[in-house]
């Protein structure tokens, strides 16, 4: 008789967006008049560059084509991608990366969920509290957090460090000492930041008690601040203890075309063993490749004309962002996020629990936006928006905001 992998059936609930998605389309099946607009999910709404169409084109031509035709791409991903990352991404911020340690993937969900295959399972993780809810649940699914409480809303193996109003939405050092640290700046949701000397400290740390940390950068896109590091290996030290996710999603709005790379340093060691090699070993096993053509689409993010195009888009949401934040501010809300992130992080009027003002808005005025305790019990008494859709629905959304 086969078993079932029981971890599953520890997690709670469904997957946030899910529940969303379920309370969205009940509300629409009962208000059919009601015209929604959604503020909730992270997904961006503008098409995608010019020069990135283009560049597909191109690649779909070529694979109608005997002599440029591509099967299977290379383990790591394409070579004129890989150095276009290396040159741009990190080079050019001073952070010396190879092409050996970027691995090229389908996106950051699933380089976070699948990084845990090459760490043993009594790992003990810390993770800030809230965060993206996919390091915890793909930890749940492995088996690596113990058991869950309803009422604390916590597992009983993981660190949880909580970002609050008290200390600026930034996670401190924990006193029990953690394994894998995950780390997301800026964050999901809070939009929040550290800077370069507060992450150095995390570097330090992780390098003392010998400790990795993952650090999902996918909204690195996003800092508009001077003293935000853009890269994890800005910092001195970092390529001896930390793995950077980085995705195509956020700064080029490739949600649906897929793409991502994690950089795992050579430098980075268990004891003899280089984790580069064991996510070589992993990656090559279980993935096969990203497809050229959206390879070719991911390079042509770093020709002059994508640059500019990209930013355009990025530019294009941080208005919306900075009009959300000003605009709740001027309604007396207490707000936060929104200058180095496309989140908008804002605490709830008159103690709701974020359930009830996720519940109150789409009622009250049919905005969808995000519970914050979907994203950890610290996050319990706050509301997630996004600067992700159109100019004119996040017009609308605040003006019916402030009519309550
Ligand atoms: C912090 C964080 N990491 C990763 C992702 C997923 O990125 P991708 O689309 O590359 O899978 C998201 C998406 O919302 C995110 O918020």
């Amino acid at each position: 008789m086969f078993k079932i992998n029981d971890n599953y059936l520890k997690l709670p609930g469904s997957y946030l967006f899910s529940t969303i998605g379920k309370k969205v389309a009940a509300f629409t099946a009962a208000n059919p008049d009601k015209k929604i607009i959604r503020l909730g999910i992270g997904d961006v709404t503008l098409p995608l560059a010019p020069k990135i169409i283009e560049t597909m084109h191109d690649a779909v031509d070529e694979m109608g084509n005997a002599a440029t035709f591509k099967g299977y791409a290379p383990d790591l991903g394409y070579e004129f991608l890989r150095q276009a990352i290396v040159d741009n991404d990190f080079k050019a911020r001073g952070a010396d990366i190879s092409i050996d340690e970027v691995f090229i993937s389908d996106g950051a969900k699933s380089d976070s969920g699948n990084i845990g295959d090459i760490f043993a399972q009594d790992n003990k993780i810390a993770v800030c509290d809230p965060v993206y809810p996919v390091y915890v649940d793909t930890n749940a699914m492995s088996g690596r957090t113990g058991v869950y409480d309803e009422l604390t809303q916590k597992w009983s193996n993981v660190i949880y460090m909580p970002c609050t109003a008290d200390n600026n939405f930034a996670p401190e050092i924990p006193t029990e000492t953690p394994d894998i640290i995950y780390l997301c700046f800026p964050n999901n949701p809070t939009g929040s930041t550290i800077n370069k000397a507060e992450l150095q400290k995390w570097v330090d740390y992780a390098l003392k008690v010998g400790a990795v940390i993952i650090y999902d950068a996918a909204y690195e896109a996003y800092i508009s601040e001077e003293d935000v590091p853009h890269t994890i290996y800005e910092c001195n030290g970092a390529k001896a203890c930390a793995i950077e996710l980085r995705s195509f999603s956020k700064n080029a709005g490739f949600t649906g075309t897929r793409l991502g790379y994690a950089v795992v340093p050579k430098e980075l060691k268990c004891g003899d063993v280089s984790l580069n090699s064991l996510w070589a070993r992993r990656h090559g096993t279980k993935f096969n490749g990203a497809p050229y053509i959206i390879q070719k689409a991911g390079a042509a993010v770093y020709t002059e004309e994508g640059k500019k195009q990209t930013k355009e888009m990025v530019a294009y949401y941080m208005n919306n962002a900075k009009l959300i934040r000003e605009g709740l501010a001027s309604a007396g809300y207490t707000v936060s996020g929104g200058v180095n992130a496309p989140y908008i992080w804002l605490k709830t009027p008159d103690n709701m629990t974020s359930w009830e003002f996720f519940d109150y808005l789409l009622e009250k005025v049919n905005i969808v936006g995000t519970p914050g305790s979907g994203f950890g019990p610290s996050g319990e008494g706050y509301f997630r928006l996004t600067a992700f859709g159109s100019y004119e629905n996040t017009l609308e959304a605040i003006e019916r905001i402030k009519t309550l």
